[in-house]
């Protein structure tokens, strides 16, 4: 049976290169789904001049011009509706999301997260891991649950920290591995390879 492409709605808050990476990868190598709306908290974040240029429509909002988290959550859910939406994808999205989201869309979010999790979850994740003087660090893609970048993984690269590494050396090569995992998690998902039960997640894969 055909299936129709995965529409994709991509959430994110600041510069947009796995944002990007994605968009050129769906249209470039053949995965079956289509970038179908960036959603932004920040109007003038680098990201949505990225979506002009590539000609994605965005969704952007000001949390200050709602009452609550709910309420901007709301209207939200109601646009992805309306787009039709089968894949969220968080890829720098800075803000919590609530059960407004979380719930309908549960099985139906990803996240990318610059550390392999559970370790370093949460903000500054490379600085987390410079500091601690970890080895080996690396990139995660996880289905989204109420948690702060606990659910389910999907997919995870590691990365080696050299000696002499920065936040930005090391960034640089995290950045290189996640514009590459991202576009694969998607890919998986969009030809339906995945399967989630409780935490675990198989993918098949090779055929
Ligand atoms: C990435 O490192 C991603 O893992 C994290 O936020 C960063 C977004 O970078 N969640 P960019 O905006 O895609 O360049």
């Amino acid at each position: 049976m055909a299936s129709s492409r995965l529409r994709i709605a991509v959430f994110a808050s600041g510069s947009g290169s796995n944002f990007q990476a994605l968009t050129e990868a769906v249209r470039e190598t053949g995965i079956p789904a289509e970038i179908a709306l960036l959603v932004c908290d920040k109007p003038a974040a680098r990201v949505v001049q990225r979506a002009e240029a590539l000609g994605v429509q965005t969704f952007l909002f000001r949390p200050k011009d709602y009452p609550s988290r709910e309420d901007y959550e709301q209207e939200i859910v109601r646009r992805l509706e309306a787009e039709g939406v089968g894949l969220i994808v968080l890829a720098g999205y800075m803000r919590l999301i609530t059960d407004v989201i979380v719930k309908p869309y549960y099985g139906k979010m990803i996240n990318i997260h610059p550390a392999l999790l559970p370790s370093f979850p949460g903000v500054g994740a490379i600085r987390q891991a410079l500091e601690h003087g970890v080895k080996l660090t690396g990139v995660t893609v996880h289905f989204v649950d109420g948690g702060m970048d606990s659910g389910p993984i999907i997919a995870q690269r590691a990365v080696e920290v050299r000696e002499g590494d920065t936040e930005e050396t090391l960034a640089e090569r995290i950045h290189a591995v996640e514009h590459e995992l991202l576009p694969l998690a998607v890919r998986w998902i969009a030809e339906d390879r995945v399967t989630l039960s409780d935490r675990k997640v198989s993918v098949r894969l090779g055929e």
